[in-house]
């Protein structure tokens, strides 16, 4: 008998952390964690942790022989600064493993006669804005809207988010009488802050990076200009918006791609809540003009209207509550702390 599990993988990234962390207080079942790096030291027994390849296709089939997975929190992604460097190797694990994923979650809805729940965290980055006029129009963009992403990382997800919904209606054997196919469900999400992790690779960082650099009492060289706009969540907000949607009943859902967001901010109203909170800050303007173009690609705001419809998603942290009782605290006492 295979043990009932849940997978994350990209179980280390920022929001495997934070997801881990909230996943193992409620969870009864297994947790099985997938990361290229080891996962941090503080977690419960019902976490087994992998330090492998998603790409590994024997290690994912040793996964699957041992354990019944139920749903897939499939996190691990070559984010969009990043992906801008070596294109072709992201693609490889931004589309190629999570077609292998998809496919093994479609082989197991099969195998277990119910859909396995495929969670997937896709991204603003999923839009392209063709200029700034246009973004400032645009406000606050729905689902069908401006899907001509600029970047690989972009096109990466919206092309996953496609093949999920894919995989949600065809099912792998063809000779089934009763065909299971599996459960596909993803987020935009817009900019993610945490209090306890800084991102690597991404564009939207220089929000995060201001922060933890003031708190630090480090300058910081912010590689956006000061109009530049996109929207941004708080990490406890990100987490609730999967696990919610991971609960919602299908009746409900209307669709299976949802936009949600917080708040928008322009660089400079981020740097001013910063400078707020830690008036030494010193935040300069040094700007890229490649991350620059992609933030410009991405939108100022994201209508997600459907996701407060279906499935009653509101944000709990707004831009006061997000600095004022998650981001600031938390980061001040950490690196208070040492
Ligand atoms: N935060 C991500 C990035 O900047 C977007 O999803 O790449």
């Amino acid at each position: 008998m295979r043990k009932k599990g849940i997978l994350i993988t990209g179980a280390a990234g920022e929001i495997g952390e934070a997801l881990v962390k909230s996943l193992s207080e409620q969870e009864e079942n297994q947790i099985v964690t997938l990361d290229l790096r080891p996962l941090t030291p503080e977690h419960s027994g019902h976490i087994t942790h992998i330090q492998g390849d998603l790409m590994d296709q024997a290690l994912l089939a040793r996964i699957v022989s041992e354990y019944e997975i139920q749903v897939i929190y499939h996190l691990a992604a070559l984010l969009s600064t990043r992906a801008e460097f070596t294109p072709e190797a992201a693609h490889q694990v931004n589309v190629e493993g999570t077609l292998g994923l998809l496919k093994l979650a479609s082989e197991q809805s099969q195998w277990r006669g119910e859909p396995v729940l495929f969670m997937f965290p896709s991204s603003i980055a999923a839009y392209g804005m063709p200029d700034l006029q246009v973004k400032a129009q645009y406000p606050h963009v729905r689902e069908w809207e401006w899907n001509y992403p600029t970047t690989m990382y972009g096109c990466n997800k919206l092309y996953c988010e496609m093949l999920g919904i894919y995989y949600s209606q065809h099912y792998r054997q063809l000779a089934a009488d009763k065909p299971v196919m599996l459960d596909f469900r993803a987020l935009r999400f817009p900019g993610l802050i945490s209090a306890f992790t800084v991102p690597s690779g991404g564009t939207s960082d220089y929000g995060p990076e201001m922060l933890h650099a003031a708190a630090k009492g480090e300058p910081y060289a912010c590689f956006v200009r000061q109009d530049a706009i996109i929207p941004f969540m708080a990490m406890p907000d990100a987490i609730t918006a999967l696990l919610k949607l991971a609960k919602a009943p299908s009746a409900n859902l209307k669709r299976r791609v949802y936009n949600v967001t917080s708040f928008s901010l322009t660089a400079e109203e981020f740097r001013q809540m910063v400078v707020r909170f830690f008036p030494q800050a010193q935040i300069s303007y040094k700007p890229d003009v490649k991350r620059q173009g992609i933030v410009d690609s991405w939108p100022a705001g994201l209508n997600d209207n459907d996701a407060r419809r279906d499935w009653g998603w509101a944000p709990d942290y707004d831009m006061e509550r997000s600095f004022g009782e998650y981001l600031v605290p938390n980061i001040t006492a950490r690196y208070r702390g040492g």
